[in-house]
């Protein structure tokens, strides 16, 4: 069956993204599964600013990008990091900011576009992520996109005081190329 997902837009980050990112880092909702510090909250707004900059300049190792809906909203972050260029694999993380945009296919389709540019611009092999497997919601999401299980990570986030186990999951060039997708975006 195929859903036709939202079109997204996937742009550069710029200093003006740094409010809704503070915001949206408000809600404890919102970075639950995120690996982040446990004070409330978790970025100040300097920190926040500098870690869009250090985006922007490509200083901290992450290819981060704006999500950015039909109208023009911007709705949240997806990134590469851990981008090994001899392997040719990179770590993908998103996350929906404004909850609004939850369950409607925006993570599907911008986790779509960031796939395309890791597969085609960055000429990946493998796309992977970490996972926290009480993150249902994710997972679920991830399975539709095609990832599959590599196997669980023991303890790996230290989350609220208590050792959570992670899945590792990842998606491969030539299963992205030969589908089978359940998702296709508007022409
Ligand atoms: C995990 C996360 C990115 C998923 O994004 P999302 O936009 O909510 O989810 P998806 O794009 O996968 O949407 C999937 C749902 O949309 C539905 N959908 C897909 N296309 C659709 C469309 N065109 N119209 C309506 N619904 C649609 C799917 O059927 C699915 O619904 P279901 O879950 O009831 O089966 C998001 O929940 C989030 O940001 N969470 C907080 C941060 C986080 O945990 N990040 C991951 C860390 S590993």
């Amino acid at each position: 069956m195929k859903i036709v997902l939202p079109r997204v837009v996937l742009r550069e980050l710029t200093r003006n993204d740094a409010e809704d990112r503070y915001q949206w880092c408000l809600d404890k909702e919102v970075t639950k599964h995120l690996n982040m510090p446990e004070q409330y909250p978790p970025f100040s707004k300097e920190e926040t600013i500098k870690w869009i900059e250090m985006c922007m300049n490509k200083t901290n190792g992450y290819d981060q990008k704006a999500i950015i809906d039909q109208d023009g909203n911007h709705i949240g972050w997806v990134d590469l990091k851990n981008i090994d260029k001899l392997n040719k694999h990179a770590e993908l993380g998103i996350a929906i900011g404004d909850k609004k945009y939850w369950g409607k296919g925006y993570g599907l389709a911008a986790m779509e576009e960031m796939i395309d540019y890791g597969f085609n611009e960055l000429q990946l092999n493998k796309i992977w992520l970490r996972v926290e497997i009480d993150n249902e919601k994710a997972i679920k999401s991830y399975k539709r996109m095609g990832y599959v299980e590599e196997g669980i990570l023991r303890q790996d986030r230290l989350r609220n005081g208590v050792f959570v186990d992670r899945l590792r999951m990842s998606i491969l060039k030539e299963e992205y190329i030969k589908g089978p997708f359940a998702f296709s975006n508007p022409s």
